[in-house]
């Protein structure tokens, strides 16, 4: 699903981002682009950003058991 129709920026895209470190609106829009035209997609944006951080913090204690 596209997210930022501005910047072409999918929900994908935003996975990988927090994937590779981010967590924060700030460092994916730094890192994006996401959020910084008209910011209609912020919101969701914020959204997955939140979802995609629980999910790690849900698979970070797997992570050390392996
Ligand atoms: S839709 Fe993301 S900045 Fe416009």
């Amino acid at each position: 699903m596209i997210v930022c129709v501005c910047n072409n920026i999918s929900e994908r895209k935003i996975h990988h981002a927090v994937n590779a470190g981010a967590t924060s609106m700030l460092e994916l829009r730094a890192g994006l682009g996401v959020g910084n035209c008209c910011g209609k997609c912020n919101s969701c944006a914020k959204t997955i950003l939140r979802e995609s951080l629980q999910a790690q913090a849900q698979l970070a204690p797997l992570a050390l058991v392996a």
